[in-house]
């Protein structure tokens, strides 16, 4: 999809920094070795779920297992082989540091997120990348990123980017709740709406401008639990189709990212067609196994480009080597 394809990937060791938790997310920061290359908006890093000395590790991993509860999955048996795709939530080159610092920020889903969640500031962790393809948007006069959930981490560093480009997107994040968010959010937290480009038809949805990244971006929080206050009662799809209802010429104009669950994306595309979204992008959250582009583990079906509409006209890219950034218009989301 994007030039990045080429661009140079390091097999490599990189160390934890900083490991933070909040209910069933995990943040990690990672010291990266001085030749990781600055990864572009959208890529992603293979990483080892456990560190070089497994014994040690497979302690923590009781501990935190007893701590999340509801995921009751109970020591991990045996070594998790395979390395985990992760989106790239964030990378920092502070001046003055030789070496960058990488976020991620992950759910614990099974073995090897658990695994991951219980590595310790000194942990030394195997990496493959920045893999993969990232954004590669069309000139579009507004951006509209749309995360559900932990989604968040496959948009932030395009989100990062736009701001530092002077053009601040609008972000919408779907939660099921204020308080299982992978992010804190401080709804309060507001700032003057004149000062961002707001499109029309947001107004009477109560904008939130909270500080949900450590930077201010104009963004609204759509919760489906209806007693969070400040937030749109509903999905993050319902949020975007009354955004479009109310101001369908901003639509028009509008390059539409999304990242989450494959639900999500399936109805945002519907919406997107439906009020003729300029471009729509979305990142790709396959299993994998290589995550080099020779198992075909992550697979995935995508429409050809083709004037026959037929649903039958599609060939499969690989996740990992031809995404994780696909056009959204020709995904095909059902199994
Ligand atoms: C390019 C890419 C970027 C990703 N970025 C992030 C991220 O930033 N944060 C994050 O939390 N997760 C991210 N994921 C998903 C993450 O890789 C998986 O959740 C993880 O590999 C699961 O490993 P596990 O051993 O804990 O779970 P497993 O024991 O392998 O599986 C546990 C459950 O999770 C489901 N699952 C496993 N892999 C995936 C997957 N890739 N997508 C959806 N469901 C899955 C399984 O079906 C099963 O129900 C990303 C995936 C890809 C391909
Ligand atoms: S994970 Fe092996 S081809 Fe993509």
């Amino acid at each position: 999809m994007s030039a990045n394809a080429e661009k140079a990937k390091l097999a490599g060791v990189c160390s934890v920094r900083r490991k933070t938790i909040r209910g069933a997310f995990c943040r990690l920061t990672l010291n990266m070795p001085m030749e990781f290359p600055h990864p572009a908006p959208g890529q992603f890093i293979l990483i080892s779920p456990q560190p070089h000395s497994y014994d040690s590790q497979q302690t923590r991993a009781t501990k935190f297992s007893t701590r999340l509860s509801r995921f009751d999955m109970g020591v991990p048996q045996d070594r998790t082989m395979l390395l985990r795709p992760m989106s790239i939530f964030d990378y920092v080159k502070a001046p003055g540091r030789p070496n960058g610092l990488l976020t991620l920020l992950f759910k614990v889903v099974g073995r090897g997120t658990l695994s991951l969640s219980g590595v310790e500031p000194g942990d030394r962790l195997r990496f493959l990348g920045p893999t993969g393809n990232g954004f590669n948007p069309l000139e579009c006069k507004k951006t509209l990123l749309v995360a559900g959930g932990v989604g968040i981490s496959g948009v932030n560093l395009l989100c990062k980017s736009l701001l530092a480009g002077g053009h601040p997107p609008l972000f919408i994040l779907g939660v099921n709740s204020k308080e299982e968010s992978p992010v804190r959010l401080s709804l309060t937290e507001v700032v003057p709406h004149h000062r961002w480009a707001i499109p029309k038809g947001t107004e009477p949805l109560r904008l939130v401008v909270s500080r949900m990244f450590d930077i201010f971006v104009p963004s609204m929080v759509a919760s489906i639990y209806p007693g969070d206050q400040g937030a749109f009662c509903g999905t993050a799809c319902e949020l975007v189709e009354r955004l479009f209802r109310a101001n369908p010429a901003y639509a028009e104009k509008t390059m539409l990212a999304a990242c989450g669950p494959a639900p999500m994306l399936e109805a945002l595309e519907e919406t997107a067609r439906h009020y003729s979204v300029r471009q729509f992008l979305v990142v790709l959250e396959e299993k994998m196994a290589c995550g080099a582009g020779t198992c075909l583990g992550c697979a995935t079906r995508i429409k050809d480009l083709t004037d026959d509409a037929r649903e039958a006209a599609f060939h499969y890219e690989r996740v990992c080597t031809e995404g994780p950034v696909f056009d959204g218009y020709r995904v095909i989301y059902r199994m």
